[in-house]
C-alpha cells in the first residue's frame, strides 16, 4: 500500500503506533517499525532525558527502519522540563517526531533545525490548522472514540476525518477507534493516508504490560470505556473500571481533582500494568477495545490489517461498484 504517508515516512504500511505513556517503550516501538508500521516511543515514559537518550539508543539497536518519538505536552505534568527533551530528541538523529497535548509551536524551530519531521495529534480541524500553518509534516487526529484524550467537542472520525481532510494540505491520519483491516479500508475512503492506533497496539505480544490487561481487552465490548475528568475540561477515555465508576462518581458531587488524585496516580496505574489487576487503578483504553479479539505479534497485526484493507477494497467495494 502506497499512500502520501508511506511516501513521507518510508514505511510499508499506512500504519503508525501512537505515542502511549508507559507502554510505548523501544520494544514496542522498534516491533512496530520492524512490521513495517512506523513505531513511536514515548519520551515521558523515561523519567529523565538521559533515560530517553538511552531508550532511544536502544531502539536503534532493535530496528533500522524509521521509527518516533511521542512528546506529549501538558497533559501529564506542567513541571516537565521539555526543552530539555527535545534538545536529546534533536541531537539522536530521530526523523519523525509525534507531538500531542498542546501546541508544538515552541519546539518547531529546534524540530526545523534538525529536519526532524513533526506529526501534530489533535482533536480538532482547527487545531489541525494551527498545526499546519506552523509546518508540521502531518496531523493525526483522535476522534470521540480514541483511547486518553479526545477533547470536549465529542465528533466522532467518521465527522472529524473528511472536515479534516477538505480543509488540510498535509497529510491526515486517521486516529481513534481502528483496530482491523475495516479500519484502514474505511480510514482510507474518508481521505486519510493512513491510521494511528493505540489500544490496538497495546494488545499484542510485544506490548509490555501484563497479558491480564491484555486478556480484559480482548474480552471487552465497545461500550465498556467511561470518560473521566469531564467537569475538569481535561476529559479522558479509560477502561470502566472500580477506579473510572468512583473517579466520575466523584465528579457527579462536584468533587475536584484533588479527590480523584490518588486514585488515579501513575503509581497505581503501574499496579495495573504490571499486575494485570485491571481495577487497580486508571487504564487508558479506547472503544475499539470491543473490536479487538486477539493478541497477535506487531508483524502479524500490520499484515492482517493491510491484507484485509486490501481485500475489502479490491473484493467487496470493487465488486459492489461493478455490479451486473
Ligand atoms: C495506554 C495508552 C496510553 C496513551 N498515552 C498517550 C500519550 O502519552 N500521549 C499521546 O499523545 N497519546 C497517548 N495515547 C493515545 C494514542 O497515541 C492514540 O492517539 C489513541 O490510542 C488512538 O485511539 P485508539 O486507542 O482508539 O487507537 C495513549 C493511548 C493508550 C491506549
Amino acid at each position: 500500500m502506497k499512500t502520501r504517508l508511506t511516501e513521507m515516512l518510508g514505511i510499508d504500511a499506512p500504519i503508525i503506533c501512537g505515542g502511549m505513556m508507559r507502554v510505548g517503550t523501544a520494544e514496542l516501538a522498534a516491533a512496530a517499525s520492524n512490521a513495517g508500521a512506523l513505531g513511536v516511543m514515548t519520551a515521558l515514559t523515561l523519567p529523565t532525558p538521559a533515560l530517553l537518550e538511552a531508550e532511544i539508543e536502544k531502539c536503534k539497536s532493535l530496528t533500522d527502519r524509521p521509527f518516533a518519538v511521542n512528546l506529549t505536552v501538558g497533559v501529564v505534568s506542567t513541571k516537565i522540563n521539555y526543552d530539555d527533551y527535545v534538545d536529546v530528541i534533536c541531537k539522536s538523529g530521530v526523523k519523525v517526531v509525534e507531538t500531542a497535548g498542546r501546541s508544538p509551536e515552541p519546539f518547531m524551530e529546534a524540530f526545523n533545525a534538525h529536519e526532524i519531521k513533526v506529526i501534530h495529534k489533535c482533536v480538532a480541524v482547527r487545531h489541525a490548522l494551527k498545526a499546519e500553518r506552523l509546518g508540521v509534516a502531518a496531523v493525526s487526529i483522535d476522534g470521540f472514540e480514541c483511547a486518553g484524550h479526545p477533547g470536549e467537542e465529542d465528533v466522532t472520525c467518521l465527522v472529524l476525518i473528511p472536515a479534516a481532510a477538505k480543509k488540510l494540505t498535509v497529510p491526515v491520519i486517521a486516529s481513534g477507534g481502528f483496530a482491523d483491516g475495516r479500519g484502514l479500508a474505511a480510514a482510507l475512503a474518508l481521505g486519510a493516508e493512513g491510521i494511528n492506533m493505540g489500544t490496538r497496539f497495546m494488545v499484542t505480544q510485544e506490548a509490555p504490560i501484563h497479558e491480564g490487561i491484555k486478556q480484559k481487552i480482548v474480552e471487552m465490548d465497545e461500550t465498556q470505556t467511561s470518560l473521566i475528568f469531564r467537569s475538569f475540561r481535561n476529559t479522558a477515555r479509560v477502561y470502566k473500571n472500580s477506579v473510572a465508576e468512583q473517579v466520575v462518581e466523584i465528579e457527579k458531587a462536584g468533587g475536584d481533582f484533588g479527590q480523584v488524585h490518588e486514585l488515579v496516580s501513575g503509581k497505581n496505574q503501574d499496579v495495573a500494568w504490571t499486575t494485570g489487576n485491571i481495577d487497580a487503578g486508571m487504564v487508558t483504553v479506547g472503544m475499539c477495545g470491543g473490536l479487538i479479539d486477539d493478541i497477535p505479534t506487531c508483524a502479524e497485526l500490520v499484515d492482517t490489517i493491510v491484507s484485509d484493507a486490501e481485500q475489502i477494497i479490491q473484493e467487496r467495494l470493487y465488486g459492489i461498484t461493478n455490479a451486473a
